[in-house]
């Protein structure tokens, strides 16, 4: 696919944009296949739009966002003060952010992780086999889909035995949610996409496994699904690890600012797709206090 014009195609189908984040993503029709093309946004201002990392700031007693203009290195380090998110590294170069998304895909492919066939691989810009189907926040959304949770979970734990065993943290799917999953229809398989994020240099692997771990089981309360039912995913989740990892992750989520951090960080997603807040008629606080409760819960088993 190396001599694909690929943006001559874009002009000339103008298919719908699919992602909305530092990426334009495309379904494009690339002889006769279906090919799903990303292409990293080059263009500095996307950053200003981006949700950023909350921070309290204990003088005011807010929550701030971190600003455009604090330099790379102190937004690290004030990345450290929320838990969930210390294994990350915010990188804002895309090609960087597309070589490691690279790195892990080959790496998966390498040990029989199923993904999405790589197609075409440049600079910036990349293509894979187009998956009919839907990613994982829609398939959630719809009750009862235990059968394919337990799909992305056999995967998933596969994904991390591989990076602990193997004492790589290349291996991790360094950004969990579920949007960067996708179910085939036609395989019924879940497929784990876009793992880009940077993760820590020095820091330990199981602590990065329980950040992780964690990462996914919030990322449930992304679903429009009713509570019942996502309290039921969590349960679904929580049974397939190990009591000390439940430890390692209960330890984490117990730190209340992870929990706030977390939280917010949650809504304010929503708020950008348009979703509307969690749970319309509860205080922030109550809010806060169900999600922490169903997970903490779930994880003390
Ligand atoms: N191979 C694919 N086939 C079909 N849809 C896909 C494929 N890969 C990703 N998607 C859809 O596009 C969305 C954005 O893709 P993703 O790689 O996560 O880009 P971003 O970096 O913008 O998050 C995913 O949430 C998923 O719904
Ligand atoms: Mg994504």
């Amino acid at each position: 696919m190396h001599d694909v014009d690929f943006q001559r195609l874009i002009d000339e189908q103008k298919p719908e944009k699919i992602s909305q984040g530092l990426n334009q993503a495309y379904k494009l029709e690339v002889n006769g296949e279906d090919v799903f093309y990303k292409r990293a946004l080059t263009d500095d201002t996307i950053w200003k739009n981006r949700q950023l990392p909350l921070v309290k700031n204990k003088r005011l007693d807010q929550w701030l966002s971190i600003p455009q203009w604090v330099e790379n290195r102190v937004r690290d380090r004030i990345m450290q003060l929320d838990p969930l998110r210390a294994h990350r590294l915010m990188i804002r170069d895309p090609h960087a952010l597309l070589q490691k998304e690279l790195k892990t895909v080959k790496l998966w492919m390498e040990h029989n992780i199923l993904c999405p066939e790589l197609l075409y691989e440049g600079d910036a810009d990349v293509a894979y086999e187009w998956i009919e189907g839907r990613n994982f926040k829609e398939v959630l959304s719809d009750s009862g889909r235990k059968l394919e949770l337990g799909n992305l979970l056999d995967t998933y734990m596969r994904i991390r035995y591989l990076a602990l065993e193997n004492q790589n943290r290349d291996f991790f799917h360094s950004d969990v949610h579920i949007e960067n999953w996708m179910y085939g229809d036609k395989t019924r398989r879940a497929y784990p996409i876009d793992p880009a994020s940077h993760l820590h240099k020095s820091m330990n692997r199981l602590d990065i496994d329980a950040r992780l771990n964690l990462e996914l089981l919030f990322s449930f309360f992304r679903a429009d699904a009713s509570l019942d039912v996502t309290h039921e995913y969590v349960k679904i989740a929580v049974d397939r690890f190990s009591q000390e990892t439940r430890e390692r992750m209960r330890e984490l989520s117990n730190t209340p600012l992870v929990v706030k951090g977390y939280y917010l960080g949650l809504n304010k997603a929503r708020e950008l797709f348009e979703r509307g807040p969690l749970f319309p008629h509860a205080t922030n606080k109550d809010q806060r206090r169900i999600v922490y409760s169903i997970i903490d819960n779930a994880l003390r088993g």
